[in-house]
Parts: structure tokens; sequence; C-alpha cells
């Protein structure tokens, strides 16, 4: 199916080759230069944020999580996933190394808009009540031994300074969240007050970011997985790293002599390349100067850049006729799956180009102009895949840096999980070619990316499993 694709691009190519589309083009190139300046940043900042708190825009938070699963794990484990569009309950049953996973139960919500503005309370009253109505559900299927509760793995992915494995305080809110009253605060002791208000007893026995969810997930089924990726509506990654390697690490006994770091690379602002688009959503959104790198390869924003070059190739060269539609001119119009569907149009004449392009942004297009606005997403996702290769290969590299040989000479796992990642077929081909182009073919063999779907919520059920206060039970 791509070699037609591929035919009819060449075919057509001065059709859509306008000046803003060459500038476009222009302004994000990823080159090999410009890959491997990604990749050797992302190292040298991930070295800075390791030697001292606050020395690098990457803040290398450490996860108190010393130990992944071993698949030994056993009892009854919920988990709470909250940090991009969807707020998710889980129940996990473990049956030790014999039986693993024996079930799992799962509700999904989509976040309203609102709480996402609202107050602290209002949002964790929310995930508290999602919890207790999930809870409600289980009935008298399993009885616990006495004296003991339900214990709760929390997924909170949003960047957290850990005070232990089971409490941590919020840095800052991300990914278009803007909830008044959290920021500084111990998440779980946000979600303990609102879990007391219903009257629910459960016990929150590890707090962790998606990604370390994802690592921990992946890991229970196979040892060779050392880094964790996020490519959703944000984006971050984690990994596993020598407690020697880390100079700000005072007092830190881990028994396993590693830790898992989340790097929090959506800050990440080094050498990236930026086009006025991106400049002026940044100035518009609610954080702006911050997660430049997350502003450049995740979900949330990829559909916005577009809407933003479409709406001035509509003003400057009437890309769409002489009026300019109000959806156009709305942040936020186009969505990331609309790029995603727009680009999995092989017809002729893009009849779905032009019906998702009326649907979201209210525009008539012609055959052309359609060919223009596949170019411009194309454009988009390939910087941003690429991009997003360049720092997994940073993370590699920092990593066989330390451990000579150790990465790059054998099988390494990259555990990948994400609405972006997962639905968006050029996307991750693109980042798998940077990868690829970076390390060379006979290393980037070594380098297996897999996805994990929803590792996370049973990997955050296995980190609280690891962490909980009561024995192994059977239920
Ligand atoms: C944002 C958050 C980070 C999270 C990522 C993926 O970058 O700050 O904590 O892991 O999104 O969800």
């Amino acid at each position: 199916a791509t070699i037609p694709r591929f035919r009819m691009t060449v075919r057509s190519t001065a059709v859509y080759l306008t000046p803003l589309v060459t500038k476009l083009h222009k302004d994000c190139a990823t080159p090999l230069p410009v890959l491997r300046h990604v990749a050797d940043a992302m190292a040298a900042d991930m070295r800075a944020g390791l030697a001292a708190e606050g020395g690098s825009d990457l803040k290398m938070i450490l996860s108190y999580v010393d130990s992944l699963p071993t698949g030994s794990e056993k009892g009854l484990f919920y988990a709470l996933d909250l940090g991009g569009t969807n707020f998710r309950v889980l129940r996990v049953q473990l049956g030790g190394k014999e039986e693993r996973v024996i079930a799992t139960e799962f509700d999904q919500v989509s976040i309203p808009k609102d709480l996402m503005f609202g107050t602290s309370e209002e949002l964790f009253d929310f995930i508290a009540s999602g919890l207790a109505k999930f809870a409600q559900k289980e009935g008298n299927k399993f009885h616990l031994p006495v004296g003991t509760k339900r214990e709760i793995g929390f997924t909170f992915s949003f960047p957290v300074k850990q005070t232990s494995v089971d409490s941590g305080i919020l840095i800052k809110w991300t990914k278009g969240f803007s909830v008044s009253g959290t920021a500084g605060r111990d998440v779980v002791a946000c979600l303990m007050e609102a879990m007391e208000r219903l009257g629910l007893d459960m016990r929150v026995s590890a707090l962790v970011n998606d990604t370390v969810g994802t690592l921990a997930g992946a890991r229970y089924w196979d040892d060779a997985v050392m880094v964790a990726v996020i490519l959703g509506t944000g984006t971050n990654a984690c990994y596993v790293e020598r407690v020697d390697a880390i100079p700000k690490l005072q007092d830190h006994v881990s028994s396993s002599g590693t830790t898992i770091i989340s790097t929090e690379w959506g800050a990440f602002s080094n050498g990236l390349p930026l086009t006025e688009f991106d400049r002026d959503m940044d100035a518009a959104s609610i954080n702006p100067g911050e997660q430049i790198f997350e502003k450049t390869i995740a979900g949330m924003y990829l559909g916005e850049i577009v809407r933003r070059v479409l709406l001035k190739m509509a003003e400057e060269d009437a890309l769409f006729g002489e009026s300019i539609p109000e959806k156009l001119a709305t942040p936020f119009a186009l969505g990331t799956p609309d790029l995603c569907a727009m680009q999995q149009d092989t017809s002729n004449d893009l009849q779905d180009v032009g019906s998702i392009l009326y649907k979201a942004a209210g525009v008539e297009s012609n055959l052309s102009a359609r060919k223009i606005v596949v170019e411009v997403c194309d454009t988009i996702v390939k910087r941003g895949g690429r991009l997003a290769g360049a720092g997994i290969v940073g993370i590699l590299q920092k990593m066989e840096e330390d451990s000579k040989g150790l990465i790059f000479g054998k099988k390494t796992v990259v555990a990948m999980d994400g609405g972006l990642y997962e639905n968006y077929p050029q996307y991750r081909r693109y980042l798998r070619e940077a990868v690829t182009e970076l390390l060379g073919d006979d290393i980037a063999k070594n380098v297996v990316i897999e996805h994990s779907k929803d590792g996370s919520g049973i990997g955050a059920a296995l980190l609280a499993a690891a962490n909980s206060k009561y024995r192994d039970y059977d239920l």
C-alpha cells in the first residue's frame, strides 16, 4: 500500500511546493546532524540533572522504585491512572510465579474539561468517586484476610517530587491541566482526603509516574526492558539507573544497586528545530517557555501546530478560498487523531481528507489544497517522530557510556505506550527510522521498541504489591 502513495507524492510534488511549504520543510528539517545533536544534548542534560537538583531542564526524578516486579507478586490490587485524556481504574488479581495475572477488570472515563481548570478538591473527589463506584462492583467476590486493606498503585502522570515510594509533591501541572491548589501538595494526601470524604477505606502503597508504571509492567514479562517511553497526550521517559551514577542522591540505600529515574524529558529544549508556529503556540499556552520537547513531539500539540500552519496558509495563500472559517481560527480545533486519519487516506481524490477538514476546521478544499494539507501533517509528524527517536537514542547512549557494552552489545527493550505511538503508523515509522539512522543497522537491531499496551496500569498494581504493607496472601 505504500508504493502507490510514494508514486503519487513524486508525481505531484510541484503542486504542493508553495513557498510556505518549502519554508516549513526547511524549518522542521531533522537531518542526521540535528538528530545527533539532540541525542547528545539529551544525554548531557540527563547527566546535569543527575548531578544536582535543578542542574538541567531535565528533572531526573527519583522514583524510589529500586526493584522491579519479579513475577512472584500475589494478591488483589487496584490501580488508578490519571494523566492524560482519560481516567482509569483497574483491579488486578495476581497469582504469583505460576499463575501470574489471573484476572483484570477496568473502567475508563474521559476527564471532564471543567475539572482540568477547577479546584484540587473537585478533581480528587472525581477520582475517589470513580474508584468507589468501581470498588462497589466488586461485591462479595473477594475476601481479603482480616486486618488487610485494599491497596492501590496510583499512577499520576505529572512532574512529582517523590518523597518516598508512596508520597510525592506536585511540582507543576502539564498537558493543559490548570487545577488550583494542588501544586506544592502531596498528591497521595489529596487522594486520601477525598477517599475519607467518601468513607472509602483503602491504602495507597505506591505513587508512580506513567513511565515508571509502564517499565514495571513490561519488566514483569521481559527482563531485557531497560527504558519506558510514553508518547500520548504528553511525553516522558524513564530508565534503570545505577545508584552510584546519581551524584545528587544522598543517603539512598538500594539493595539492587539500581533505581528508576523519570527524566521528565518533556522539558528538554536544547537545539530543537522550531518554527514561528511552535513559538506562537507556546506563547499562547498556559505554560509558556515550558515543556518545549513535549510541545514539539506529543499528541496534545501536533494537531494544533498543523492548524496554525494551515491558518497562515489560508490567510496568505487563500489555501481554502477567500474567506477564513471561524473554526480554523479556533485553537485546538484540529486534533492529532484528525492528522492521523488524513494521512491514512490513499485515495486519488483525498475524499477523507476533505471531509475531515470540513468537519474539524469548517473548510471546503479542492484536491491541491488537500495535498498541501497532507504534506503539512507529514512534515510536523515526521519532525515529531524523528525527534522522539533521537531522544530515545540519547537515553540509550547515556546508559551505554556508563556501562560499556551492556546496552548496545545485547538486546535492549524500550517499552512504549501512549495513544500517539499506538495509533499513528507514520509517527512510529519515523521514530524507528531515526533510531536506525543514529545507531546504524548493527546496533539498532539490538534495540527493540515494544508496544506495551496499558502496561502502566498493571505496572502500578505490581508496584503496589511489591510495596504492600501486608504479606503475600491468597484470596
Ligand atoms: C507529561 C508529564 C509526565 C508524564 C508525561 C506522559 O510530560 O509531565 O509526568 O509522564 O506527560 O504522560
